[in-house]
């Protein structure tokens, strides 16, 4: 189906306290859309067209996380792993959910060959969808990503990065090196090329010996491809004595002490209890 014709169909998503202004088409049953005001249950992600129905339902439902295994947990934010064929209504509704703020060509409806990686912030009340990515069972181009999203609620705060950042956790585990599946949004490009651009040269500042674009790689599970493009988009790559060194210029240096001042959140690798499914 495509959906790059389709107009925008929704107004605004009401979620906990939450409001916000949806920012493209989803696949919402036709009776959902067009309302001023859709209502999710924060919880299930069940989807109601007044506030009246959405009470009802929150009377009877129970759920206070995301279904599936929690495997992180450190502080108040904890990541959850559920199965898209497993947990179908729970991925379908997220899905859903996701796609009112995704413009992508392709969204994949059947949500069975994916896991999704749900990052919560646990408060009194329950665990809160803060945001996830989903993952390819089986990906043949080695993705490590398939979507990624912030709710808008929760964006520019960081949660971005840190989505990405246990994404590479992953991957290490797994022993792979991963990339995000293309095309990304522009909204994805800058949150990638921000992490790449601050884990390489968090990974230089702290080591001593010299690092080949391979060592690279092979400490961060990031791509050579993108290693390479991050360290060209740097400029990183100098001349010296008839060789290519990656060299860090003080204004580089500064931004990546601004930025790491300015990240305050991330993951903590020994909190991650995890295998890769089989
Ligand atoms: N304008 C400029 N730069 C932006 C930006 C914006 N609106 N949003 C993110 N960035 C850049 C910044 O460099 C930022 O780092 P900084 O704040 O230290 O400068 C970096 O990306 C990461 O920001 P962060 O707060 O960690 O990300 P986020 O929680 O806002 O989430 C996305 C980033 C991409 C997940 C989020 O924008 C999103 O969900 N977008 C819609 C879905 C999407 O397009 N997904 C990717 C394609 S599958
Ligand atoms: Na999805």
């Amino acid at each position: 189906i495509s959906e790059i014709a389709r107009v925008k169909n929704l107004n605004r998503i009401q979620m906990g306290k939450h409001e916000v202004e949806a920012w493209y088409f989803s696949p919402y049953p036709q009776e959902y859309a067009h309302l001023p005001v859709l209502y999710i249950c924060e919880f299930c992600l069940s989807y109601f067209g007044s506030q009246f129905m959405l009470g009802r339902h929150r009377t009877r439902c129970t759920l206070l996380h995301p279904p599936g295994n929690e495997i992180y947990r450190h502080e108040d934010i904890s990541f959850f792993e559920l199965d898209g064929k497993r947990q179908l209504t729970w991925c379908r509704n997220l899905s859903l959910l996701s796609k009112s703020f995704l413009d992508h060509k392709t969204l994949y409806y059947d949500v069975t060959p994916f896991m999704y990686y749900v990052m919560c912030q646990r408060d009194s009340h329950g665990c809160h969808v803060i945001g996830y990515f989903s993952k390819e069972k089986e990906s043949a181009d080695n993705y490590n990503v398939a979507c990624i999203l912030t709710l808008p609620q929760h964006q520019r705060h960081g949660y971005g990065k840190l989505l990405i950042e246990f994404s590479y956790e992953l991957s290490k585990k797994e022993g792979k090196l991963g990339s995000p599946e293309k095309p990304l949004s522009d909204l994805g490009l800058l949150s990638y090329r921000a992490y790449w651009g601050e884990t390489i040269i968090e990974l230089l500042v702290n080591t001593t010996e010299d690092l080949s674009i391979d060592d690279i790689a092979q400490k961060t599970s990031i791509t050579h491809a993108d290693v390479m493009n991050t360290c060209t988009t740097l400029q990183l790559f100098k001349h010296y004595k008839g060789q290519h060194v990656i060299c860090l210029s003080d204004s580089i240096l500064e931004r990546y002490e601004k930025s790491k001042a300015k990240r305050k959140r991330r993951i903590h690798p020994e909190y991650l209890i995890w295998k890769p499914p089989v």
